[in-house]
């Protein structure tokens, strides 16, 4: 299986206090995002020459195990593993195939409102519900980008679901990240957080990023490329996707985008991070507002689901379902 343990970019040949600084500022926070860099990405952060990029990333290869084949019995053991957490909308799950899956990442986009911080929460809420009520009794991890993490909704919604409140809130752990860099290192950190959790017997089933492109959409505006902005995210996303897979844990991130009226039901949006997060991300949920609490869930570009869209509501409670909705799905292909 895969290595569990965390390797600091040090214990590469080669790399000292200052190269390791000047990679982790690029945005190279991980053995595995080398692992998988070219030599000229590497070159591109001051003072590595190319012979060196070169030696840095065989060895970066070797530590981080990437690329090594697994076998058939191991994936399916893998697969196997796959959970599920529950929205708290039984139209919700359905439409995502029985709720948010581990070892995957769902992407939820759409407007402002549109219910993408809100679900982020009750997902916080109910992951710690025992797994005959949706739940997989583990904790949650947030990196909160724009400050929108709130405790007292949390309360609620924990209430709601007849939990401690206080104990609900005891197993989120949640992080404000500053800019880009801080948000990307911060999944290293809940690395070693889930390590931690994970011995103490409650582990992290959940990890949230709300926002995952707003720091980079305000940074890359009007200075560096949009390739530099595209390869770092891709790195962003890779090093979450790990995540998920080496601790069988869900990956939740949002995206804001613009809504498109013109063009709703082609490809409504133009995504921040466009096709990069749009191909890393297993679910792609588009989310809408209809009237009043009602919001319009739509599965996009799912690999094995049908595109369908569903409404749900978003309460006092928390997220429901609009009860002459309840179980149905409407194919809109
Ligand atoms: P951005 O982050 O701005 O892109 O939006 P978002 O998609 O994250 O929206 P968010 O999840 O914050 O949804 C906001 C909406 O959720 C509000 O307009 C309310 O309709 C609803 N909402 C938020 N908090 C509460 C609450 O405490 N009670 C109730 N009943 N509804 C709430
Ligand atoms: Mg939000």
């Amino acid at each position: 299986m895969m290595e569990n343990r965390i390797i600091d970019l040090e214990e590469l040949p080669g790399v000292g206090a200052e190269t390791a600084r000047k990679l982790r500022e690029a945005g190279f926070y991980t053995i595995e995002s080398i692992a998988v860099a070219s030599p000229a990405e590497l070159c591109s952060v001051g003072g590595i020459g190319e012979s060196k990029a070169f030696e840095i990333i065989q060895a970066a290869r070797k530590l981080a195990n990437v690329g090594g084949f697994e076998s058939g019995d191991k994936v399916l053991e893998r697969k196997k593993n796959l959970k599920k957490i529950t929205t708290g909308s039984v139209s919700l799950d359905s439409l995502l195939g029985g709720g948010i899956e581990t070892q995957s990442i769902t992407e939820l986009f759409g407007e402002f409102g549109s219910g993408k911080t809100q679900l982020c929460h009750q997902l916080a809420v109910n992951v710690q519900l025992p797994e005959d009520k949706g739940g997989l009794n583990g904790s949650a991890i947030v990196i909160d980008t724009e400050n929108t993490f709130r405790p007292e909704r949390i309360y609620q919604m924990a209430t709601a679901k007849g939990l401690d409140p206080e104990e609900v809130l005891k197993n989120i752990y949640v992080a404000q990240a500053y800019n880009s860099n801080h948000q990307m290192l911060l999944v290293d950190n809940a690395k070693e957080l889930a390590e931690k959790l994970k011995r103490e017997g409650r582990p992290v089933r959940l990890l949230i990023v709300d926002s995952l492109t707003a720091h980079f959409r305000a940074e890359y505006i009007g200075r560096g490329t949009l390739a530099d902005r595209q390869q770092k995210l891709n790195r962003h996303m890779h090093d979450l996707m790990r995540f998920g897979e080496i601790f069988n844990a869900a990956i939740v991130v949002t995206n804001q985008v613009m809504a498109r009226p013109d063009i709703i039901y082609g490809d409504p949006t133009k995504p921040v991070g466009g096709h990069i997060v749009a191909h890393t991300a297993t679910y792609r949920v588009y989310l809408k507002k209809a009237k009043a609490e009602v919001r319009v869930a739509r599965l996009v570009d799912s690999p094995h689901l049908p595109e369908a869209e569903v409404l749900f509501k978003v309460t006092e409670k928390g997220i429901e379902d609009v009860e002459e909705e309840k179980g149905r799905k409407k194919r809109t292909d």
